[in-house]
């Protein structure tokens, strides 16, 4: 009974620890729509808030209803250049949105579920709105190195591209040594 208390002090004493020592905040983002008949921006950018937490902002209008989304994620990360890191994969959003069936895809939605109407399955018509969206590493639970990264996200309808949302962020485990 007391092992356990003190097992929980000294894991929130870790979390926090983890979370103070660590930059996790958005760097950039481009957005560009190839099909304006069906996909329209009409925000899509940061704002910085404090030193630590940087905002990000997306309104979209999905034109016609549609039923068949994938999204292609990718991530990069910076060196000299963003070079392909690890990660790769191609979700069936609307299957996604009906059993969280990707580890990955569900790792990064968990980052941004409470800051979007993007919470429902197909049809996806109208305003897709992504608001206030920052990056908590108390989220992130598995450690990676140190740097910039990009979250490539390619989303197709009915199999077609028709944008992008790519997504730069820093992630520095120890700010001291930074
Ligand atoms: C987004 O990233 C992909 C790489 O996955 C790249 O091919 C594409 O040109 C980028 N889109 C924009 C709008 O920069
Ligand atoms: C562009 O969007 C229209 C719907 O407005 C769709 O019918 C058409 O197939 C799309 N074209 C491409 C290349 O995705
Ligand atoms: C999204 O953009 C549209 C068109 O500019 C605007 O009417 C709407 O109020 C915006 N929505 C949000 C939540 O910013
Ligand atoms: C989905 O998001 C909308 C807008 O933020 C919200 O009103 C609604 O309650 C959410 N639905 C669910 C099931 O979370």
């Amino acid at each position: 009974m007391r092992w356990t208390f003190i097992y929980y002090i000294l894991l929130a004493v870790f979390l926090s620890n983890f979370s103070n020592a660590v930059i996790f905040k958005f760097s950039n983002v481009v957005c560009e729509s190839y099909n304006k008949s069906w996909f329209l921006f009409h925000e899509c950018r940061l704002k910085a808030v404090s030193r630590e937490k940087v905002v990000l902002n997306i309104n979209g209008t999905v034109l016609h209803s549609v039923n068949n989304v994938h999204t292609e994620g990718k991530v990069f990360k910076r060196e000299s250049g963003f070079k392909p890191w690890l990660i790769e994969s191609k979700v069936d959003a609307c299957r996604f949105m009906r059993k969280n069936y990707n580890p990955v895809a569900k790792l990064v939605f968990g980052l941004f579920k409470e800051f979007t109407n993007i919470n429902h399955t197909c049809p996806f018509v109208g305003p897709q709105i992504v608001r206030g969206f920052y990056l908590r590493p108390e989220l992130l639970l598995l450690p990676f190195p140190s740097g910039e990264y990009m979250l490539s996200l390619r989303w197709l309808f009915d199999q077609k591209l028709q944008f992008d949302t790519n997504v730069s962020f820093l992630f520095i485990e120890d700010i001291k040594k930074a």
